[in-house]
């Protein structure tokens, strides 16, 4: 599962909501995390679980640049990740290493060293009983576990729900499958002279009349996901910029675009099974106490127009000593 990741990170996201956030985390999934950065001791350790392209990590710095303290954030990630490097930079307080191709279920560091467990829709993805045992291995007693995940009703979740759906409906396939016969009947396109002549061709007109029966049904059955899963600047794409195109690009092209689609449909596939809903977030705050761990705060992260975004876990890993003598 970590290749269609490694791709996606590679090509410079900051965030795993590609293009519907430029920059990093603003507003409650930024604010979330304030607090728990500026309770972090001197010299700390941080550990980031599906960082991505450390995403966390940067706000932990950025939160953290103007204060006294230092210390240093690993970002581990199953796929190959780099740092996006803000431009407005300049503190070195604050170490951050990104770790690729390491899981969050066999973490690279010693046990009880680490003050501060995070993770921003990343650990939901992994096997949560194995990562959440190796949490609490590497955490120190009275160390922080504090993560933001997936919540089966959130608007993220429904919208890709929905984007899930339009992207196995037949039409999407039928309309690739034209854009390639299309590719081949043009041929080559040099010229003025030639799109006159693609204008006037019968086989080019009724293709192109089938792309564009296929588009409007796509978008008469959900507009939002037919411009949200890519297809509709993908074919523009090709009209336009790829007009001239020669043919064998043209056909690249296409096969790159369907393997988009793929892609989309697998990671989507992984979103829908990773995220949370009550029963399984019974299940899994049901083995802290075993852990030894304590809740200390569990909510439903909401916009500022009352949509729900995620859900919010904080718990800590219980001080053996203190746990011991009040048993005893
Ligand atoms: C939705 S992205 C989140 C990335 C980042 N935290 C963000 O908010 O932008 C989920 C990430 O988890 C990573 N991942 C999935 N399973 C993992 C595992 N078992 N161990 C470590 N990383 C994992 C994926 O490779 C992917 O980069």
């Amino acid at each position: 599962m970590n290749n269609h990741w490694s791709e996606y990170w590679q090509q410079g996201h900051t965030t795993s909501f590609g293009e519907a956030l430029s920059g990093n985390y603003e507003g409650v999934l930024k604010n979330v995390w304030q607090p728990i950065f500026n309770s972090l001791p001197k010299g700390f350790l941080v550990v980031d679980v599906g960082t991505g392209n450390g995403s966390l990590p940067l706000l932990l710095r950025d939160e953290l640049s103007a204060s006294e303290l230092t210390g240093r954030i690993f970002g581990v990630d199953l796929a190959e990740v780099n740092l996006i490097s803000s431009p407005n930079q300049t503190s070195h307080n604050i170490d951050i290493t990104l770790m690729s191709n390491t899981s969050s279920e066999q973490l690279p560091f010693e046990a009880s060293s680490v003050d501060l467990y995070i993770s921003q829709f990343g650990f939901e993805y992994s096997n949560v009983e194995q990562s959440f045992n190796e949490a609490a291995r590497v955490l120190k007693d009275d160390g922080q576990f504090v993560i933001v995940f997936h919540h089966s009703g959130s608007m993220i979740l429904n919208r890709n729900r929905s984007i899930l759906t339009l992207i196995a409906k037949e039409e999407v396939h039928l309309l690739i499958n034209c854009l390639a016969k299309m590719a081949n009947a043009m041929g080559s396109v040099n010229s003025q002279t030639d799109v006159e002549r693609i204008k006037k061709d019968l086989q080019c007109e009724n293709i192109r009349a089938e792309v564009n029966r296929l588009i409007t049904s796509l978008v008469m059955f959900d507009e939002a996901a037919t411009q949200d899963c890519g297809l509709m600047s993908f074919v523009a794409q090709f009209f336009k910029a790829g007009l001239f195109w020669p043919v064998t690009k043209k056909l690249e092209f296409i096969e790159f675009m369907a393997i988009q689609m793929d892609t989309l449909k697998i990671r989507l596939t992984e979103l829908v099974n990773a995220a949370f809903d009550e029963t399984k977030l019974a299940t899994f705050v049901g083995k802290f106490h075993q852990n030894d761990f304590m809740l200390n705060e569990l909510k439903v992260l909401k916009s500022e127009q009352n949509e729900v975004l995620g859900w919010y876990l904080h718990a800590s890993k219980l001080i053996y000593k203190i746990e011991k003598a009040s048993i005893n």
